[in-house]
């Protein structure tokens, strides 16, 4: 197994099922990444353990994945100055939109790159994490490229239902 380059973190093992998403594109783009659910609330010290850990390795960017207070991506910005990419997840109350504003609203100087409420978010931070890694690989940038070409040729070819 090769080293991961990026670190997904979800805030509870409930967020997967949004989270996968993420992890899907890296893996078809065959990026290698970790999956780990931690708390920035209920397992404090286990974070800032595990930032110090992979920050010291391979990994170059960070997708985070909470919901509600959602404050685990602005917290894993403020101790790495590596790429923080946050993913609101859908909550049942307000339906993500405290994880939205929770993950958008940061302090000046410490910037986390949100993305939208839910799968789509997800699935987009993952796209996000494989254009930064392609800036430095070609192989990825064609890649990437390539995926493009084929979503603009699905799109070309879609013809609606006769009335
Ligand atoms: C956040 O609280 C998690 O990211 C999750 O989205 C939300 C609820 O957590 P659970 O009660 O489902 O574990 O920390």
């Amino acid at each position: 197994m090769s080293k991961p380059l990026v670190s997904i973190v979800m805030g509870s093992s409930n967020d997967w099922e949004i989270m996968q998403q993420a992890a899907q594109q890296l893996q078809d783009f065959g990026v290698a990444f970790d999956a780990r659910v931690i708390s920035a609330h209920r397992s404090p010290d286990l974070l800032f353990e595990y930032i110090k850990d992979v920050t010291a390795q391979s990994v170059q960017c960070f997708i985070a994945g909470a919901g509600g207070a959602a404050h685990l991506a602005g917290v894993i910005a403020g101790k790495t100055t590596l790429p923080v990419l946050g993913v609101p997840i859908p909550s049942k109350y307000l339906k993500g939109m405290d994880s939205l504003l929770s993950i958008v609203q940061m302090p000046k100087g410490i910037p986390v790159a949100t993305f939208a409420i839910g799968e789509a978010g997800a699935a987009n931070a993952g796209l996000f994490a494989v254009a930064m890694l392609a800036l430095n690989d070609r192989q990825l940038a064609q890649k990437l490229a390539d995926y493009r070409k084929q979503q603009a040729a699905q799109i070309a070819a879609t013809t609606l239902p006769a009335l």
